[in-house]
């Protein structure tokens, strides 16, 4: 496995490879890897010749007051993970690298950024969008991949793919949870033992929301209101948003009539948590 850390170097990696016709998958991380990163790195190099990880904990997709400077970091141990599950390189820039100096482009999206985390991280989705394409025109993929545990990412660089053009499929991987379902991510690390044992209270609330939807309620703001209803019984929650949206778009819904979702963020102690739930309305809704 090779570890590459120039932009130029992974470019000239993957147009070799694409000029072999082997076929190149990507995964864009923030390192830190755990079982939910490596479900998808799987996926690639089951999917694809070659499988390319990246490791970028991206400046520009964090606010000024958010976890950036203590964001976890182990490259050994995610060099040693990627190897075992098959990826054939790790891209690994700098941030002088990626945003030199000079650096004044951004790309903007609007509709699918308005809600949910668009609206708690203002600066966030036009962080991460920018990042993905320049990590889409350095490792030059055939197929990107993305976990549906950030169901709104995974719908705006679908759409950004789309708009833009890109021949590129982006493609969706479930979410992989802890035994008490808890949704795994390298925040986790942040709670304390107290929280982390509070956590659980998110998946638990998702699940009532759906498993009333599934009873035969499809207004969207009873969903929302059992979902804060259980949130409520675990004091150390805090709600950010819980939102039902449509499954593609992310727009807000009165009704769930087809493919939704039920998605929240909640506040556990200082660790911002997000998680999301698909909607099924009983049959002859
Ligand atoms: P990061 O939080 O490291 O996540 C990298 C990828 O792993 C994302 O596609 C995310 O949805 C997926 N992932 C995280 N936890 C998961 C879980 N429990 N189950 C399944 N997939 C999971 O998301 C980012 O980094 C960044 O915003 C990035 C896209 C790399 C741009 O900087």
């Amino acid at each position: 496995m090779e570890l590459v850390h120039k932009i130029s170097e992974m470019q000239a990696l993957a147009s070799a490879w694409r000029a072999a016709g082997l076929s190149v998958g990507l995964v864009p991380t923030m390192g830190s890897l755990h079982e939910g990163h490596m479900s998808l790195v799987r996926k690639s190099a089951e999917e694809n010749d070659r499988t390319v990880v990246s490791v970028f904990v991206n400046p520009i997709q964090f606010g000024a007051n958010e976890d950036f400077d203590r964001y976890p970091r182990d490259l050994s141990r995610d060099l040693s993970l990627c190897g075992r599950a098959g990826a054939d390189a790790v891209f690994n820039p700098s941030a002088a690298e990626m945003y030199p100096e000079g650096f004044c482009s951004r790309v903007e999206m609007s509709v699918l950024t308005e809600n949910l985390c668009g609206k708690t991280r203002p600066a966030h989705f036009r962080g991460v969008c920018t990042v993905v394409l320049k990590l889409f025109l350095a490792a030059l993929p055939d197929r990107a991949y993305f976990g549906q545990k950030d169901a709104q990412q995974l719908a705006v660089v679908r759409r950004m793919a789309r708009d833009f053009n890109m021949r590129i499929e982006v493609v969706g991987a479930p979410i992989v949870r802890e035994a008490d379902g808890l949704a795994m991510s390298s925040r986790n690390a942040y709670l304390t033992a107290a929280e982390r044992a509070a956590a659980p209270c998110l998946f638990r609330a998702l699940s009532g929301g759906a498993e009333l939807c599934r009873r035969g309620v499809v207004e969207a703001r009873g969903i929302e209101r059992r979902v804060r209803e259980i949130l409520s019984e675990t004091p150390l929650a805090r709600v950010d948003y819980v939102e039902v949206v449509d499954a593609e778009t992310m727009r807000p819904l009165e009704t769930v009539a087809g493919p939704a979702l039920c998605a929240a963020a909640v506040y556990i102690g200082e660790t911002r948590l997000i998680d999301n739930i698909a909607l099924e309305a009983r049959a002859g809704h």
